[in-house]
């Protein structure tokens, strides 16, 4: 029988991170100091690619796959050494586009082989992660001394992703690349999907008018020739209206890859689900 595998990270918010210092102190860990980290996500990548800029510290490019993704694990990963942070972050955003920017400030301590980084991440507040690189048995210990209750799973990225204002801002930058010269009403759409991939798009009309596509319905289009499935969450923006809630028939085709409790952010003004906005909507199944 396989052994259980040891849990080596631990993350968890931190709601008195000044206690937690102070209590770092007392078990007598090694105070690094302070690492001001920017890590900013590129997009249109195959997996994940990260320019990570810290000061003090150098900058690198990170390219790796998450663990939840099919194929190679953490091991598969590459990392390459920056000397033009700046430029290269500036070159691969008109490239390939910014996903997300993860901005922390990072207090590192070190006890008895365990790293502790105390972060203020901004957008998402205060967390505390531990992280066993030893191989040792102390994380367990360390853990239970500072009292971590509740850790939680996934990267700070993947949270930011998670907040409106990620899919606001892409559905934003969608629709001013609208076509919509015959109604001038602009409009963009942003999916999300449960493996944190963005798909943004705008509408596109047509002089002979019913054959005009909405934002939601390209959205669509790009997400499935992804080869994704599923949508997790909807943000759709209209740059005459700040509430534009998805035509009918933009219901029924967002119903078809999401659920009833999928959350639908309307401009960053209101917040609903697709279940409030499609009641009773038509599956083949029930
Ligand atoms: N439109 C969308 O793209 N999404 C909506 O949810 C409502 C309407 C577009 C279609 C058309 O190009 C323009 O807005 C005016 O109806």
């Amino acid at each position: 029988m396989a052994a259980p595998q040891r849990n080596l990270e631990i993350k968890a918010r931190d709601a008195d991170p000044r206690r937690s210092l102070e209590l770092a102190l007392e078990l007598g860990a090694e105070d690094r100091g302070e690492i001001a980290q920017r890590d900013t996500y590129f997009g249109h990548a195959n997996g994940r690619l990260k320019l990570r800029e810290q000061d003090p510290g150098d900058a690198e490019l990170i390219q790796y796959r998450r663990a939840d993704e099919a194929g190679p694990r953490v091991s598969d990963y590459r990392l390459v050494a920056v000397a033009e942070a700046e430029a290269l972050r500036e070159a691969l955003d008109a490239a390939l586009g910014t996903l997300v920017v993860v901005q922390k400030s990072r207090r590192l301590l070190v006890w008895e082989g365990v790293r502790i980084h105390l972060d203020e991440v901004e957008g998402l507040g205060s967390f505390l992660e531990l992280e066993d690189t030893s191989g040792g048995d102390r994380l367990d210990a360390l853990r239970a001394k500072l009292d971590i209750q509740e850790p939680i799973a996934g990267s700070y990225s993947d949270l930011l992703l998670e907040t409106p204002e990620v899919l606001l801002k892409a559905a934003e930058a969608a629709m001013r690349n609208a076509y919509a010269p015959h109604s001038d009403f602009k409009v963009g759409a942003a999916l999300r999907t449960p493996t944190g991939a963005v798909y943004a798009a705008a509408n596109v009309e047509n002089a002979a008018y019913p054959q005009s596509q909405c934002a939601e319905a390209s959205a669509i289009g790009a997400l499935i020739a992804a080869g994704e499935r599923e949508i997790a969450a909807v943000a759709v923006v209209a740059e005459k209206l700040d509430v534009c809630p998805p035509c009918g028939g933009c219901r029924q085709r967002l119903a078809e890859f999401a659920r009833p409790d999928t959350p639908v952010y309307l401009g960053g003004h209101q917040t609903t689900t697709l279940g409030q906005l499609l009641p009773l909507s038509f599956q083949l199944e029930s």
